[in-house]
């Protein structure tokens, strides 16, 4: 439906969708609500960093939350770049949001994105690879693969995330991630292993574990 209408609320504010980006969902709320929680102060000009931007409902929305940040938005599809950026000009945040497009999977691809970050945030594809096709018809069949395949566990984007965390995040910045249902704890380790501090688990309004919090 929200591919027909081109728009989809999230956080009270409008995005236009398209086929190239995943429709932002309720549950990705809990992310903005967990970067609330745990960077209170609205004033500071925070440095964030969306990995997989999609719609930038995720970024746009912190930026228009926190009025003097800045942020990048990191993705492997042009076209989710070209949706993002459309985004950020009809929200009135374009002058600090800055599109790039890059791939996790590929060498080198986090050399463009310029120095660490204060917040860190990504809703990664995690479904498991032989899962999608039993998914509800209008997901499986109409968003986007790249969206959605997390690899043969659903884990594969963390694994690549967390292993670039550190390297993505400056002296006591936050990386706050959303997470699919029974993933939080597994999430939780890559992030430890990779030498992050953990903080508290969040949940969606459904009483899932939804949101994976660290700091560096
Ligand atoms: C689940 S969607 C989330 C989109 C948006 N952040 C949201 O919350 O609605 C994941 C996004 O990650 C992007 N993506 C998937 N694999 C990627 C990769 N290897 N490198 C960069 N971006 C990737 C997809 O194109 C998609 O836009």
């Amino acid at each position: 439906m929200a591919y027909i209408l081109g728009e989809r609320e999230f956080w009270g504010r409008p995005f236009k969708v398209s086929p190239s980006v995943l429709v932002p969902r309720p549950d990705s709320e809990t992310v903005i609500e967990a970067v609330l929680g745990l960077l209170p102060d609205r004033t500071i000009a925070w440095r964030i960093l969306d990995l997989g931007v999609g719609s930038g409902c995720l970024l746009l929305t912190l930026l228009r939350e926190y009025p003097q940040a800045s942020g990048t938005g990191l993705d492997a599809s042009q076209d989710a770049l070209a949706v993002a950026q459309h985004n950020a000009e009809a929200l009135g945040v374009s002058d600090r949001a800055r599109m790039v497009a890059g791939d996790w999977r590929k060498p080198g691809w986090s050399d463009a994105l310029g120095p660490p970050f204060d917040l860190v945030v990504a809703n990664p594809p995690y479904i498991d690879s032989g899962a999608i096709e039993a998914l509800m018809p209008e997901v499986a069949r109409f968003e986007p693969r790249l969206a959605l395949d997390g690899g043969a566990d659903g884990l594969d984007a963390y694994r690549r995330l967390a292993d670039a965390g550190p390297g993505l995040l400056a002296a006591g910045g936050h990386f706050v991630v959303e997470v699919g249902a029974g993933q939080a704890r597994r999430v939780q380790c890559l992030f430890t292993s990779a030498g992050l501090m953990l903080l508290p688990l969040w949940k969606d309004l459904g009483g899932i574990e939804r949101v994976v919090a660290a700091k560096q």
